[in-house]
């Protein structure tokens, strides 16, 4: 059957006191709404629709570049509401499912699940037991189980305040029967809202069955109304991701001081140390450490690769195998460091291309640069690749060797095999085994007098 999915997301979201529309703050590096869309969009046949009013905008600014359905709901008079904007959109012959876009940790499979349940006899409904199930619609069962309704926390009677089994809000149905049902719901409650959840009782008065479902862990339909619980709720997938890691062979020194923000592709006998962030898509070889305090977005990483503490970087970067970085390295967009190549303390790259086994140890800038294999690169150097309009390469071929406190003033090439005295400012080629200097000669004055004090 074909399937509908309609995603709720019309509300303000008031009390995350945001300028930013709630479902587009972000959790893992993913905002809430990309979160439950990735969800749905695993589902077999799904055409997804979502319901905007607050922020419009500036979400579907967000979702360009995907093929998404918006559906306006101009004033968010309530979820029977915000569905009734969705009823020209729905084909007959669909089953219709309903998620919040403020519930971003919904599983695929639960939905699955639900759906199953789904015919033209019987409808679905995801339930959740709370210890505190305050602000919550509760579920009402008759003595034989039977889900016979939802009532709102504003309109519920005291005894059924007490009851725990809450609704999460997730529920599905046939599209002939939303069509049929959503009509019929007024507004005479508490808040003066159309309720979603009066469709129950319309469905028990069709004669249809209400399967409930349990999601496996309460976090998977929990809302994001605050920053409190969307921080809260940060914690526990980063702890899932954590979790996750460590049984495919990762050990995290500590799993509350590790955060994803993306993609984790990695081998066996990784080592992550403590306060590491890993943003984008990251693949990591086997055998690579680690230290603490790195921030990595976008790396290739080979095998037996170590990254010492405090190493940012910020990809596309690729490391092959047996390369060293760190500590304090930041290595920026397009650098390759070949096997086994070394880059040691505050050394910055970009747009750097460096061959197997060469050395920039300490303390340089290499940027629009190609360097070849074993080039060892002395402290202090700088490639000057800018001359205020354009960006210049510099190369340096294999075997050279870059003497403390160059500067290399590109477009320049530094032949094979080749020596730069330090101190050097090189702005012609250097051809390859010989030695170039390029600094002021040094003077030596025989018994010079120092000033003396007036
Ligand atoms: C709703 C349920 C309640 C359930 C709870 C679970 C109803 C009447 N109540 O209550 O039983 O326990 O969710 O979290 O359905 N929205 C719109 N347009 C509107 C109103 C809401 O798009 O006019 C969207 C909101 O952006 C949000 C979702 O629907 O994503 C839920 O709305 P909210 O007002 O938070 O519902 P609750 O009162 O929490
Ligand atoms: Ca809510």
């Amino acid at each position: 059957m074909l399937l509908d999915v309609l995603v709720l997301a019309a509300g303000k979201g008031t009390r995350m006191r945001s300028d930013l529309p709630k479902v587009l703050h972000c959790l893992a590096g993913k905002s809430l709404l990309g979160h439950v869309f990735s969800s749905v969009q695993a589902l077999d046949n799904a055409a997804i629709n979502t319901i905007v009013g607050h922020g419009k905008e500036l979400i579907q600014e967000a979702f360009a570049n995907q093929s998404l359905n918006w559906i306006d709901q101009t004033s968010q008079l309530g979820t029977a509401h915000a569905v009734l904007q969705a009823i020209p959109a729905l084909r007959d012959d669909a089953k219709v499912l309903i998620v919040y876009g403020d519930v971003p940790l919904i599983k695929s499979s639960t939905l699955e699940k639900m759906l199953s349940g789904v015919d033209d006899d019987a409808m679905a409904l995801l339930t959740v037991e709370l210890v505190d199930p305050t602000g919550y619609g509760r579920i009402l069962r008759n003595t034989a189980g039977d889900v016979t309704g939802i009532i709102e926390q504003k309109d519920a009677a005291p005894e059924q305040l007490k009851i725990t089994e809450v609704n999460t809000g997730v529920m599905a149905m046939t599209a002939a029967d939303l069509k049929t049902w959503l009509p019929k719901i007024d507004n005479n409650n508490a808040q003066q809202e159309y309720y979603l959840t009066d469709v129950i009782g319309l469905a028990r008065a069709a004669g249809r069955h209400i399967n409930t479902y349990a999601p496996e862990a309460v976090e998977e339909v929990e809302g994001v109304n605050s920053r409190a619980q969307l921080v809260a709720l940060e914690r526990y997938y980063q702890g899932q991701i954590a979790q996750n890691l460590l049984a495919s062979g990762v050990t995290i020194i500590d799993p509350s001081r590790f955060d994803c923000r993306g993609e984790l592709d990695p081998g066996q006998d990784v080592l992550i140390d403590i306060n590491c962030i890993f943003e984008g898509n990251n693949r990591l070889g086997n055998g690579v450490v680690i230290g603490p305090n790195c921030v990595i977005k976008d790396a290739t990483i080979g095998d037996n690769v170590t990254i010492k503490a405090n190493t940012v970087i910020e990809g596309p970067v690729t490391l092959e195998d047996d390369v060293q970085v760190g500590p304090f390295a930041r290595l920026r967009p397009n650098t390759v460091l070949g096997r086994g190549a070394k880059v040691g303390n505050f050394v910055e790259t970009k747009k750097a291309k460096i061959g197997p086994g060469s050395k920039i140890s300490h303390l340089s800038y290499i940027g629009d640069a190609v360097l070849g294999s074993e080039v060892n690169i002395g402290a202090g150097t700088i490639t000057c690749n800018y001359d205020g309009v354009n960006k210049h390469l510099t190369e340096i071929n294999d075997g050279a060797f870059i003497g403390s406190n160059t500067s290399l003033v590109a477009p320049v090439t530094v032949g094979k095999n080749a020596t730069v005295g330090a101190g050097s400012t090189i702005s012609r080629e250097v051809p390859d085994e010989s030695l170039a200097i390029a600094r002021a000669k040094q003077r030596s004055l025989d018994g010079w007098k120092r000033p003396e004090k007036k």
